[in-house]
């Protein structure tokens, strides 16, 4: 009996032992996050810049794109003026490398500008060529996180389709709300199967936030059949809007406020929700095969003009 016990013991540690090996040979993939809204001035940039930053420094790699194609906000955010933009790359004049810039926390950012839209006139011989120069950052980051314009172009509900993981950005008042669920039914309409996250921005207080939250994550469930994942809330501060002032992020300048405190909770909780998710790989598609979705939608959409 002992014998027996002893055996099973040893094919459980040995098979522990074989998962861990898997898991420290796998390559890394990076995971793509898209932050989108509905209505516009919610604070898709903001919390796409904060949060970034915040992953660097808990040690993550991260590449925030700029993929709002009318106001490049991010570079506005930091002070910073790009030479150059992707653009740039989709018109083979430079390579990916030369148009990212560091920013704060060593995150890296992709200066986006109208270039996304030509994605949608590139032949196909041109479209490999950006694929394989995007897809060079694969496995050398943790996360890309992609900030979009407002509304739901189909730009920007290409973007969201392909994403490994969606965040919408909402605010407490009723437009923001009803365009947020506007933007939920049109991706779940069009068969989007990844994680959808629901984070409330400039609220009251988080009691607000919470029940916000609830409301909509059961108008969801009831109606479109979808479970969302509340992730969080961030409160309105003046912290916030003082950074943006300033031209450096809250979560740097104010590292003590309550919206800092918020962030870095909406991050512990992604993370934690990934880490629960390792019996189960293959959420985490990687760059190419984001900008292989993405412009398959665009060309499948006729997208590129709005
Ligand atoms: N939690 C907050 N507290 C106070 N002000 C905030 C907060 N979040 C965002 N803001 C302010 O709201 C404004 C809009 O924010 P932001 O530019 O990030 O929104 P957006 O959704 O990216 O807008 P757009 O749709 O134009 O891209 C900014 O002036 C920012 O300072
Ligand atoms: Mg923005």
């Amino acid at each position: 009996m002992n014998d027996q016990a002893e055996k099973l013991r040893k094919m459980a540690s040995s098979i522990r032992q074989q998962i861990e090996e898997d898991i420290m040979n796998k390559p890394r993939q990076t995971r793509v996050i898209v932050i989108s809204s509905g209505k516009g001035g919610v604070g898709k940039s903001t919390i796409a810049l904060n949060m970034s930053l915040v992953l660097c420094t808990y040690n993550k790699k991260v590449i925030l794109m700029d993929a709002d194609m009318g106001l490049a906000n991010i570079d506005i955010m930091l002070g910073i003026v790009p030479e150059y933009t992707i653009q740039h790359v989709v018109q083979g004049r430079k390579k990916l490398k030369d148009i990212i810039i560091e920013g704060p926390a060593g995150v890296k950012i992709i200066p986006g500008g109208s270039g996304i839209n030509e994605l949608a006139n590139l032949n196909d011989n041109e479209l490999n060529r950006l694929i394989q120069e995007l897809g060079k950052v694969d496995g050398e980051y943790d996360y890309m996180i992609i900030d979009t314009g407002a509304g739901i172009s189909r730009n920007v509900v290409s973007f969201l389709l392909a994403a490994d993981d969606v965040i919408i950005v909402t605010t407490t008042e009723p437009p923001s709300l009803t365009d947020a669920y506007g933007t939920v039914k049109t991706i779940i309409r069009q068969s989007y199967t990844g994680k959808i996250y629901l984070l409330v921005n400039k609220v009251g207080n988080s009691t607000e936030g919470l029940m916000v939250a609830e409301k909509f994550r059961i108008a969801c469930n009831r109606f479109l059949n979808t479970d969302l994942i509340p992730i969080g809330n961030v409160v309105n501060e003046p912290a916030v809007s003082e950074g943006i002032m300033r031209q450096e992020a809250f979560t740097q300048m104010f590292p003590q406020s309550a919206a800092t405190r918020n962030i870095k909770s909406i991050v512990d909780r992604l993370l934690t929700g990934y880490e629960a998710d390792y019996s189960s790989p293959g959420q985490a598609g990687g760059v190419k095969s984001f900008f292989r979705k993405l412009s398959s939608l665009f060309k499948e959409k006729g997208a590129g003009v709005g």
